[in-house]
């Protein structure tokens, strides 16, 4: 059953979908690139295999994938307005054969057990209610020995470089987006908020142990761009179960 957190996910994301793409470059500081990059360079996916991009909004992590890996992917997102704009992104790029992108929410997959060869999510985790439900619902779907991947903000550790981020976070982007738009306003006062609750309630540690609780071994972090990003991957177990 969808939560309020969904709708308030959709409510915010239906009202940046048609200047997403360069925008979110933009306020990434260009830097988003990069660690998408880094991102489907953990997948290993072979030519064909299914993939799945959780959260895939406006489909460049889905089109990226189908590009470098030939992979046939279904990107998953619960605003209409992102998957409208991701479409015609999947046309721009006549990819429409190999990625497909559907309405749903990552807390309910509405696929079978096992049935992605690998799977991403980005920018996910600071929109669910239940973090380690959610990563364990991502886990069902994907198929033992199978990659999982996300990308997300992060909290610089450093002082010298989480000043910086905190001034640019806290006064600089609520500033510059309220002149956009009202849309792009409330994305920017509640981001810099937003990344930092996520990693008091649930420190990167934690984040291991939810990903080994679903089922993932092996898994690694790499922080990107002085701390501003942090990508994470590993493999499904073969043959174990989940735990509760
Ligand atoms: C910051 S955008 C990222 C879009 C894209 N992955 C990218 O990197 O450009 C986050 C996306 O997550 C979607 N989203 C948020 N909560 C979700 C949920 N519970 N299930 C599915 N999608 C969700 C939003 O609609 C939005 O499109």
């Amino acid at each position: 059953m969808e939560t309020e957190s969904n709708q308030r996910a959709r409510v915010l994301f239906n009202g940046v979908a048609k200047r997403y793409d360069l925008l979110a470059e933009v306020f990434s500081l260009w830097q988003n690139r990069r660690w998408r990059r880094f991102l489907v360079s953990q997948l290993h996916v072979e030519p064909g295999q299914r993939m799945l991009d959780l959260c895939t909004g406006t489909a460049s992590v889905a089109i990226h994938i189908a590009k470098t890996y030939g992979a046939r992917v279904i990107g998953v997102d619960l605003s209409e307005n992102m998957l409208e704009q991701g479409r015609l992104n999947v046309r721009r790029h006549g990819l429409e054969d190999r990625v497909t992108l559907v309405l749903g929410r990552a807390e309910q997959l509405d696929f079978p057990d096992g049935y992605f060869d690998a799977v991403a999510f980005t920018y996910l985790l600071r929109y669910v209610d239940d973090v380690a439900a959610t990563v364990a619902e991502v886990a069902r779907v994907l198929k033992p020995g199978g990659t999982m991947a996300s990308l997300e903000f992060a909290v610089p550790g450093r002082a010298i470089f989480k000043g910086p981020w905190l001034l640019y976070t806290r006064t600089i982007l609520p500033l510059v987006t309220k002149a956009i738009s009202p849309g792009w306003s409330e994305v920017g006062s509640f981001l810099g908020t937003s990344i930092s609750r996520f990693y008091a309630n649930t420190p990167t540690e934690q984040l291991h142990q939810i990903w080994r609780n679903a089922g993932i071994g092996h898994v690694n972090t790499r922080l990107m761009s002085l701390g501003g990003g942090m990508v994470m991957w590993g493999t499904k177990d073969e043959g174990t179960s989940v735990s509760e």
